[in-house]
């Protein structure tokens, strides 16, 4: 199937769902979130999934999600989890757009939300920092290397990073 699908990737709490909001005012697309899809699949919480039944049958979630939008979705942009970029059929869904920030960077703007708290406690692999960092550090090389665009978000507003993605979709395309 031919898709004229945007998948957001990045590391959790890089503003992947502020710059999709932001571009769906400015555009025609629509916006899903896969973490959302989940969330609505199993009627629970994303930190309730893991505590409940593991990161293990998360990811299987996802897989499933992933197969559903490759098949059934278009148009649209899509705001994934931390971890979707894993999906093998990640290519066949759409362009690939990566929201990149240094790490420290990242837990400074969750820090300083106004529900920071709430941001964290919802994304059980932010916990403990010193691994999330080695997470960040495993990923952000597979992160680069999947990227069809790269945007750098560090101290953008969500206005400016969705006008940067918008050119760069157009030029792309
Ligand atoms: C995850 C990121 C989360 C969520 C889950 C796992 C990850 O999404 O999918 O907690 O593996 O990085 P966000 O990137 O929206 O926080």
């Amino acid at each position: 199937m031919r898709t004229n699908n945007i998948i957001l990737i990045g590391f959790m709490g890089v503003g992947k769902g502020s710059v999709a909001r932001e571009v769906i005012r400015d555009s025609k697309y629509m916006t899903i979130d896969t973490d959302d899809l989940i969330e609505s699949m199993e009627n629970k919480k994303i930190k309730t999934i893991f505590a409940e039944k593991g990161e293990a049958y998360f990811r299987n979630l996802e897989k499933k999600v992933a197969q559903w939008l490759e098949l059934s979705v278009q148009n649209t942009l899509i705001s994934t989890g931390g971890g979707f970029y894993k999906q093998i059929n990640l290519k066949k869904i759409g362009i690939i757009v990566l929201l990149d920030s240094p790490f420290d960077a990242i837990i400074k703007r969750i820090k300083e939300h106004p529900n920071a708290a709430k941001k964290l406690k919802k994304r059980p692999l932010l916990a403990d920092l010193k691994k999330a960092k080695e997470l960040y550090d495993a990923r952000r090389p597979e992160y680069l290397k999947l990227a069809d665009i790269v945007i750098d978000v560090t101290n953008k507003t969500p206005e400016v990073c969705s006008k940067e993605l918008l050119k760069k979709v157009k030029k792309h395309a």
